[in-house]
């Protein structure tokens, strides 16, 4: 059904992408969703900011963390400056830190576009092309992608002159969340916006993101779109085999039987053993078993949604404080039940907004040159 994804020198077979979310694909998730795929995709960290990789802060440090089984190791930046943007893909290439740098230019947080970073930044065009030139020109050889959303809002769409600016500085393949930033969440991803992407830069690999709730909505996202690849955020949540279930899509159609894809349906009993893994290698990787089971909790409702749970002990397993509490709590369930109807659909967040804060004067000139205040890094993210 589709061809391999080529990231520079890595070769993305099937072209499925983890999509970074920040709380989330940290090593230990990214090593779920590794293993139910058999080692094939790529799996992209969360998002790290270029001044805390500079400045080396600690926790930062941990998140740049690969397993040593992570081939390529997908490492996704977010920056507003192109000088820090420049000195923290140098660092990566030349500390050899990562294989694959990802720029995230997609963050809809009112913090973030208030200062005009995140998902503000493309729309000035020569700030954008200067933080790409910067990366590009300091990553040693090391393939540069971006993700981005379709714009500010419909009346300021960024994507395909971004797509353009990205081609001509050097960037090895664009990936678009079919949103506007305007929609955060809400509403429906708009696909076709990926199809004109495609038709925009046909000398760079395409990757799709936004809405990809099954295998078969990915399948049809490359049909539909023409994409060279896909790029899955929340159907993976609480779901990393979700990763099984696309290899066997892409293998399916395009594979010499051609036959049917096999769908993971995994009982509440498989579901408990994966959560119980998940929480401890949050554990290994925290150094500290009652930390990884506390970030461990936000990740309960994903897991269990829509499977019979009772609400004391739903409530119960969202303050587990250690894993010998976790398996007990789990033991507890009625742990015959089948996957459950409808749990395939959506999760996460799905609200949208109405307005993007931006700063004074954003939208006037385009083409103007433009700086960021370097506090627009230090928020958190999204995309
Ligand atoms: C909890 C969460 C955290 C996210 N963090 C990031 C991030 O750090 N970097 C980024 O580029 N996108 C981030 N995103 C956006 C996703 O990568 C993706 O573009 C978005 O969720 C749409 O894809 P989906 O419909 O498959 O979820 C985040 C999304 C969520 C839900």
């Amino acid at each position: 059904m589709s061809q391999p994804l080529q990231i520079g020198p890595h070769t993305v077979d099937p072209p499925v992408v983890l999509a970074p979310m920040a709380g989330i694909t940290n090593a230990p998730f990214r090593t779920l969703c590794r293993e139910f795929s058999g080692g094939r995709g790529l799996f992209v960290s969360e998002m790290i900011t270029t001044r805390a990789l500079v400045e080396r802060n600690a926790k930062t440090m941990r998140l740049v963390h690969f397993d040593a089984a992570e081939k390529p190791r997908s490492l996704q930046l977010y920056g507003v400056d192109p000088e820090t943007v420049g000195r923290a893909v140098r660092m990566i290439a030349d500390e050899d830190l990562a294989d694959h740098v990802d720029l995230n230019f997609g963050c809809p947080v009112p913090k973030v576009t208030r200062k005009g970073g995140g998902s503000a930044l493309p729309y000035k065009r020569p700030l954008l092309r200067a933080i790409l030139r910067a990366a590009v020109g300091n990553a040693g050889g090391l393939p540069v992608t971006i993700k981005m959303r379709k714009g500010i809002d419909d009346d300021h769409l960024t994507y395909l002159d971004a797509g353009r600016i990205a081609v001509d500085e050097g960037v090895t393949a664009v990936a678009l969340h079919g949103r506007t930033a305007a929609q955060h969440y809400g509403g429906e991803a708009d696909w076709s916006a990926i199809a004109r992407l495609k038709e925009a830069v046909p000398e760079i690999p395409v990757l799709g993101n936004g809405d990809i709730w099954s295998a078969d909505d990915a399948a049809r996202m490359v049909r539909e779109t023409g994409c060279d690849g896909v790029v899955v955020g929340r159907g993976c949540l609480g779901r990393p085999w979700l990763f099984a279930d696309l290899v066997s899509a892409f293998a399916s159609g395009g594979g010499p039987s051609g036959g049917e894809p096999v769908y993971a349906r995994p009982s509440l009993r498989e579901v408990a053993a994966v959560m119980l893994r998940h929480a401890r290698l949050l554990g290994e990787w925290q150094e500290d078993e009652a930390r990884g089971v506390i970030d461990f909790r936000k990740h309960v409702a994903w897991y269990t949604k829509g499977f019979t749970v009772g609400s004391d002990l739903r409530r119960a397993l969202a303050v587990a404080g250690s894993l010998d509490e976790l398996a007990s709590l789990l033991d507890q369930l009625d742990l015959d039940q089948p996957w459950p109807v409808g749990a395939d659909g959506p999760r996460g967040r799905t609200s949208g907004r109405n307005r993007v804060t931006l700063p004074d004067g954003w939208l006037d000139d385009p083409h103007a040159d433009a700086a960021v205040a370097a506090d627009a890094e230090l928020a958190t993210s999204g995309g």
